[in-house]
């Protein structure tokens, strides 16, 4: 018998401890010294295990990256927000905590979502990515997106610049 120590699988309700310690850690060392202190807090305040319990109830598509029994990394996914995109499906968020980037484990999250909006017959897949978050813009280029759409986001007083990665 052989056991997978690394796979890709739907969030179970009992993850939500193991998401929110990874979606802290994650999100203040992908986000540090771009977002504004302040905001981040902020942000990370509001995604607390509560936040996690909730989200796992609504049963939000979630897919998680198990490595070794335990969700090291997240991917959240849907129908596109962008109005009148030719790409239809999205990736909202595909966070791994930081002592698992670097593996390949981003790859295969990826994919798993990839696979699941084609399952939901989503033609096409849009990301957006902070321009600054230099290391989630080069990951995207890797894996083939092509930079279709730019835009700001607010956090507090200042707007960061955004670009939407597009597969067809
Ligand atoms: C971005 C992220 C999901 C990538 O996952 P990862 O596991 O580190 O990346 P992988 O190891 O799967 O890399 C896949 C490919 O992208 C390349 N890549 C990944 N990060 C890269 C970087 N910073 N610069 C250049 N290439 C990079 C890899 O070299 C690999 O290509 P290869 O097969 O030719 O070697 C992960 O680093 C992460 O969670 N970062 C913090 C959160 C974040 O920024 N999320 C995105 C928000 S939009």
């Amino acid at each position: 018998m052989t056991v997978d120590v690394v796979q890709v699988r739907p969030a179970r309700t009992k993850d939500a401890e193991a998401l929110a310690s990874t979606y802290e850690d994650a999100w203040r060392s992908a986000y540090q010294g771009i977002i504004p202190h302040l905001s981040l807090q902020r942000m990370l305040a509001k995604r607390g295990l509560i936040w996690w319990q909730n989200a796992l109830a609504r049963r939000t598509p979630l897919l998680v990256l198990d490595f070794g029994g335990e969700a090291a990394g997240y991917v959240t996914f849907g129908r596109s927000r962008l109005a009148r995109s030719p790409f239809q499906g999205e990736i909202f968020e595909l966070y791994l905590h930081p002592v698992y980037q670097g593996l390949g484990l981003g790859e295969k999250l990826f994919d798993g979502a990839r696979q699941r909006l084609a399952e939901l017959r989503l033609k096409g897949l849009l990301v957006w990515a902070l321009t600054d978050n230099d290391s989630a813009c080069a990951f995207y280029l890797r894996l083939g997106g092509k930079p279709v759409a730019e835009g700001g986001e607010r956090f507090g007083d200042i707007s960061l610049r955004k670009v939407a990665f597009a597969w067809n």
